[in-house]
């Protein structure tokens, strides 16, 4: 596996991953968007729906919350980060299937899922990964299925501009930070790609992507 391959994990660094979720309420209004990809992505009873890079399953757990007759899969590249997962959906008492996997080479079946759900997961990827990663999604959903995720978005306001100015020194956010990201999930195959909302949180803009397989 290339190093560029490998996964980044949460908070950049293995020993912070236990802190990750404090930190990320802490920073960002964390259930307020995840509510509303969840709501806006009207899961229905039956639907299969994947997590990417679920980290320690705040979304998958929403989304069997909202509806409990879905069927719900959480995939991430790091174990520990599972184990977290797995202890929180067992406490929620929900049943998640969680994967150990890579973003860029899901171990699904092509056409499986009704909807691929992603949270702040596609600033951790190389170019070339985002690329692979968006193919990905498009093989495993089924035709008519959403690409839904939240993610650093191209800057809207001062201080997102200033913020921006750091950030975009990574490989890994400079597509997001220049708004390259609905040009590449098109590249995938996808069509209605959308950017539906934003929000200025710490990090700077975040934006709400969305496409759909013809
Ligand atoms: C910032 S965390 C976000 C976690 C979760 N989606 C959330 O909203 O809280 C990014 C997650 O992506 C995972 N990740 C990074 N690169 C990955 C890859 N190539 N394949 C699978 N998971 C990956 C990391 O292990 C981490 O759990």
């Amino acid at each position: 596996m290339r190093k560029s391959d490998k996964y980044i994990p949460a908070l950049g660094r293995e020993w912070l991953t236990p802190l990750y979720d404090p930190l990320i309420r802490w920073a960002i209004p964390e259930a307020k968007l995840k509510t509303r990809l969840v709501d806006q992505a009207h899961i229905e009873a039956g639907h299969r729906v994947l997590d990417l890079g679920c980290g320690t399953g705040t979304l998958a757990i929403l989304v069997k919350q909202v509806c409990p007759q879905s069927g719900v899969g959480g995939l991430d590249g790091d174990p520990k980060i599972l184990e977290i997962a797995r202890g929180k959906a067992e406490r929620a008492r929900v049943r998640i299937a969680f994967d150990l996997g890579m973003a860029i080479e899901l171990p699904y079946p092509d056409n499986i899922f009704d909807h691929v759900l992603s949270s702040f997961v596609l600033h951790h990827l190389t170019t070339e990964n985002k690329a692979r990663t968006f193919k990905e999604d498009y093989r495993v959903l089924q035709p008519g299925g959403q690409l839904r995720f939240l993610d650093l978005g191209r800057p809207h306001g001062a201080y997102a501009v200033l913020i921006s100015r750091i950030l975009r020194r990574f490989e890994e956010t400079l597509d997001n930070l220049q708004g390259r990201l609905p040009d590449m999930i098109r590249d995938a195959g996808f069509h209605q790609v959308d950017e539906p909302e934003r929000r200025t949180t710490v990090f700077g803009t975040i934006s709400l992507y969305t496409g759909r397989k013809p």
